[in-house]
Order: C-alpha cells, then structure tokens, then sequence
C-alpha cells in the first residue's frame, strides 16, 4: 500500500464520524455481529431524531457531505468499501463541522447488519457499477432490495441516480415486474425535468464525482425514486434481455482509469 495511502488510513482511524467495522466480525459466519450503533445511531451519534439518510457506494464522499450541508434536519452516512475515496469526504465533512454525516466503511453485501429495523428513511444508490454480467451484484437487485426492507421505514424511498441505461433499464423492469410504480422519474434528469421544480433543483444542485465526469462526457443522467416491496416480500427478477452498455467495457483490464476511478 503507498505511504499516501497509508498515512490517510491513519488520520481516518482518529476520525470521530468515520466507522471501520472489522469485515470479519459481520460476514456470513458471524451473520448477527454486534455493531454497537446499530439501532442506535440517532441516540448515540447524531444526537437527534432527524431521519436518516444512507449513501450506499458513496465514493469520495462528496454527494454525502453535499446533501448534509443542503439539508442540516437530516443525517446522513456514506458507505462505501474504499477508505481511500471516502478520505476526502471525510475530511472535508470535519474541517467544516458538519454534525450531521458520517461515513461507514464496509462492504454493501453485509449492510442489513449496521442499521435496525425501521432506522432509516432514506437510501441514495448513487453512479454504480451496473455489474451488467452479475445479476446479484447489481445494487438495485433484487436480494439487494429484500435487503434494504430489512432497515428502511415503511414509508421509505430509494433513490437510483445512473448514467447507466442498462441499469436504468434493469430497475424499472424489475420495479413494472412487481408492480413497483416510482414515485419520481427521468431518463434525462438534466434535460427532461422531474415535474416538480423544487425536487428538480433539489436532484441537480449536487452532483457526485462520477455524475460530474459522464456529464462532462455528454452521457445523459437518469433518476428513479421507488419505494421497494415490504421486509419478507420475494421479488420476480425480470426476464428480458438488457442491451450492454456500449460506452462501457466490462472486463476490469479493459476499463479506462476514469472507469475503474483510479
Ligand atoms: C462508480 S463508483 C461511484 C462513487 C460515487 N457514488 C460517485 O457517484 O462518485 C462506485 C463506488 O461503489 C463502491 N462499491 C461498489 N461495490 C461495493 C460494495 N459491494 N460494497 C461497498 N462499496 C462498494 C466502490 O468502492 C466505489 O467507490
């Protein structure tokens, strides 16, 4: 690991916002490991009963602490695997006194084992790969969402942002499969709005790191807000086929550094 590396590791382990979980004490032969603030974040860090917001795959961070400056009722956490990016985010969110974010280091796989049921109001899926060969790697999935049930409130929302229109596609065929109509949508959020204009505003005020990078490539940014099925329910998986993404190679050694985000 290079020293960079190493030495922001460091600063993050002094963090007081920032959770580095061991892996190992959540995987699947510890399915019920003990995270201390799980079912208890709003008392125990946030302090208030503000809902709670999860960025899952919040890379750098910037969207996370974005919508925290944007929204001081709310709390959020990013989570991501890479304690590299969410270094940035982070920092940034500490020099600046943000009290409402903080960030989760761990894998997306294990997530149901760090919030209770009921804990949170909201889940941000922002830019993921779209894993258009692994089905159950694909955050909109739908283990993935039987998943997020397990947590989120009943009346709670998940928001897709994607420059992908495999992933678009996939996740409004799964949403029509089980009869799932999203509460907001656009193919091209920056062209064709969402009909009410404070949400617009809302949606586009701030954008991610890689939101910035397929803007500026000219790829069009699509947006879906849905409320998944209830904790318990079993989803059908849609059986069309998908057309790959063409500007997007699929082997990681073919990946350009922008894609693999190095
Ligand atoms: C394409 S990047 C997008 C980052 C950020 N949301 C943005 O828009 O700039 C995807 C991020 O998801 C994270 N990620 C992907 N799969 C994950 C998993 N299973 N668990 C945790 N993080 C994951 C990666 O580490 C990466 O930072």
């Amino acid at each position: 690991m290079s020293k960079n590396k190493l030495a922001k590791f460091a600063l993050m382990a002094t963090y007081p916002h920032v959770f580095q979980p061991e892996i190992h004490h959540f995987d699947s032969s510890h399915p019920q490991g003990d995270f201390p603030l799980r079912g208890n974040w709003a008392k125990d860090f946030f302090g208030n009963e503000n809902p709670i917001v999860v960025e899952l795959g919040c890379g750098h961070g910037d969207y996370a602490v974005g919508l925290a400056r944007q929204f001081p009722e709310k709390n959020f956490i990013g989570v991501d695997i890479k304690g590299a990016r969410m270094y940035s985010g982070a920092k940034e969110s500490l020099e600046e006194g943000l009290k409402n974010v903080a960030f989760l280091r761990t894998r997306i796989e294990l997530i149901a084992q760090f919030f209770a049921q009921n804990e949170v109001s909201e889940i941000w899926i922002t830019f993921p790969d779209p894993q258009m060969k692994k089905r159950n790697k694909r955050l909109t999935s739908s283990s993935f969402l039987l998943q997020y049930a397990r947590f989120l409130k009943p009346d709670g929302v998940i928001h897709l942002k994607t420059d992908s229109p495999f992933l678009y596609t996939y996740t409004t065929l799964l949403l029509e499969k089980n009869g799932i109509a999203p509460e907001l949508v656009s193919d091209d959020l920056y062209h064709r709005p969402v009909a009410d204009e404070r949400q617009q505003e809302e949606l586009t005020s701030i954008q991610t790191h890689y939101e910035k990078q397929w803007l500026g490539r000219g790829l069009s940014i699509k947006y879906l807000r849905f409320r998944p099925l209830p904790e318990g329910a079993s989803y059908e998986e849609p059986e069309e086929e998908i057309e790959f993404d063409a500007y997007r190679s699929y082997g990681r050694e073919k990946r350009t550094p922008q894609q693999s985000g190095k």
